[in-house]
Parts: structure tokens; C-alpha cells; sequence
């Protein structure tokens, strides 16, 4: 009797919050799972726990990406089930009349451009597997503009336009393009990073919110979606906590 091969993964923005608890998901369901991000004493704590393999990967360097390549050579031999885009983030809440375009430069940078690096890159290993899945974790953010989220709102957005068009251009080869976009998900840094460090103002935007999504709520869903049989395409998921009808619209409950 024959064993079929664990499926290989490639799971960016691993080092905190939906990519690390993805990363562990996919890792327990039983896939060979590549994490990665810059900093690599999460990463080796990562490893340690999940067993995953590690590499530091900036998504907005052509070169760290290209060694990402190479170690996806290494490891899985150039196949690769399933590329997870989840490094990425937010960068302040100014409005458009006060805005920092070094910030909006950033999110370009990492939300689409990055996304769009790794999947050029990751592209023929997905294609040698004969069995690929690209992830775009996007965002609610993607689909209607806040005050001070233009910033946000126009990346996510660009991101999920390069979901919609890979899906088109892919149509006919056997890579699924899943995009995964959450509302109000409370992870250790995506707030504290947006409002440069400031933890009671991080705190605030969950202030009295009945569970807001956790990053493993999330990585239940992308789990789903690439162990599905394989001609099932979840091409748009959209997930919020029970408590937010929209970005704009959350229950909050003071004194909870
Ligand atoms: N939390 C929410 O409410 C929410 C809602 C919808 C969508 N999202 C999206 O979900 C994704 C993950 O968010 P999260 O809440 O888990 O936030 P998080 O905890 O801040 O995670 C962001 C991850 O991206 C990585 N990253 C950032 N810049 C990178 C770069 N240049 N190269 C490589 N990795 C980079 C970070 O790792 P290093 O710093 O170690 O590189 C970190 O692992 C983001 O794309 C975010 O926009 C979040």
C-alpha cells in the first residue's frame, strides 16, 4: 500500500496573529508547511511548537523572495500545494486631507506588491504540483471605504483585484485563487502596528465588542477551504464576528 505525500504549503505573515495560527493549523492537519516572515525568533518559536519549517522572508525584497523560492526547490522539490498571502497590514488612520504617503507607500508595498512578488515567484512550484492553491487574505476593508481607512481600503482593494484577475488567468490550469477577507479580527499586533505602538488605543477599537474573530476563527476557514476537494473553489469568503453587520457597524456593550 502506498502513502500519498503530505501536501506542501507556503504560509507568509507567519510570525503573529491569522498567518501563525494558519501556519499551526495547516501543520496539524497534517501538511508540510513552509512559514515565513522577517523576524525569526517568532518563527524558530513557531517551528519549535508546530514543527514547520522557517525561513526570514521580507515580501517587499525581489532577492529574499528569490531564496524563498530556492528553499521551496529545496524542501518540496519544486512542488507547492498552496501559497497562503497573509503578511501584510495596516499603517495609521489618517483621513485622505491629512494623508502619509510613506504609510500608504507601505501597505501598497507589502498588501499588494508583496502578494503579487511571492505569487510570480511561487508560481511555477504551484504549477509542478499539478494540485495548487494561491490564498489572498484580503480584508472587509477591500469591499467598502471607512473614514481614516482610505489608506487600507485602496491596498486591500488592489489586492483583491489581483485575486479576481489571477483567477482569470488561471482558468484552465489546476490552481485554485481563494480569497479569505475577515472583518474585526482581534490579533496580538494588526491594531498596535496601525496606531504605531499605542496599546490603549489598540485596546480601544475592541473596547466592548462580544468576540470579535480570533486569528484561529480565520484559519479554520482557509483550512477549509484548500482541504476541500479540489474542484471546489472558494473564490470570496467573507467572514465577521456576530457583533459587526459592517466596518462601520459594531454592537458594543460598555461595562461587559
Ligand atoms: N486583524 C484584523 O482585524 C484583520 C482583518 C482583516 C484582514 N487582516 C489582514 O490579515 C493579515 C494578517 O493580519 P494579523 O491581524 O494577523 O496582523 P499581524 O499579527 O500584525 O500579522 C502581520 C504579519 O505580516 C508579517 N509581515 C508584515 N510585513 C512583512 C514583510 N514586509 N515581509 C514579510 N512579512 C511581513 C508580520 O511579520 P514580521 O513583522 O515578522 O515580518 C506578521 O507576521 C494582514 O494582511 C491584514 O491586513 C487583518
Amino acid at each position: 500500500m502506498t502513502t500519498a505525500a503530505p501536501l506542501t504549503a507556503v504560509v507568509t505573515g507567519a510570525s503573529s496573529g491569522i498567518g501563525r495560527a494558519t501556519a499551526a493549523r495547516l501543520a496539524a492537519d497534517g501538511w508540510r508547511v513552509l512559514a515565513v516572515a522577517r523576524r525569526g525568533d517568532r518563527l524558530a518559536h513557531l517551528a519549535s511548537q508546530t514543527g514547520c519549517e522557517v525561513l526570514e522572508v521580507d515580501v517587499t525584497s525581489d532577492e529574499s523572495v528569490a531564496a524563498l523560492r530556492a528553499r521551496v526547490d529545496d524542501l518540496f522539490g519544486g512542488r507547492l500545494n498552496a501559497l497562503v498571502n497573509i503578511a501584510g497590514g495596516a499603517l495609521g488612520v489618517e483621513t485622505v486631507a491629512e494623508a502619509d504617503l510613506d504609510k500608504w507607500q507601505g501597505m501598497y508595498d507589502t498588501n499588494v506588491l508583496g502578494a503579487v512578488r511571492v505569487t510570480r515567484e511561487l508560481l511555477p512550484a504551484l504549477r509542478a504540483s499539478e494540485r495548487g492553491d494561491i490564498v489572498l487574505l484580503t480584508s472587509t476593508a477591500a469591499q467598502a471605504a471607512y473614514e481614516g481607512g482610505a489608506g487600507y481600503n485602496a491596498a486591500k482593494a488592489g489586492e483583491h483585484m489581483l485575486a479576481d484577475a489571477l483567477r482569470l488567468e488561471l482558468n484552465g490550469e489546476p490552481i485554485r485563487v481563494i480569497e479569505v477577507a475577515p472583518g474585526m479580527v482581534r490579533t496580538e499586533e494588526f491594531s498596535l502596528v496601525r496606531l504605531g505602538g499605542d496599546r490603549a488605543a489598540a485596546d480601544a477599537v475592541y473596547d466592548g465588542v462580544d468576540r470579535p474573530l480570533t486569528a484561529e476563527d480565520c484559519a479554520d476557514v482557509i483550512a477549509y477551504a484548500v482541504n476541500a476537494p479540489h474542484h471546489v473553489v472558494l473564490d470570496l469568503v467573507t467572514i465577521r464576528p456576530l457583533a459587526q453587520a459592517a466596518n462601520h457597524k459594531v454592537a458594543r456593550h460598555r461595562g461587559l
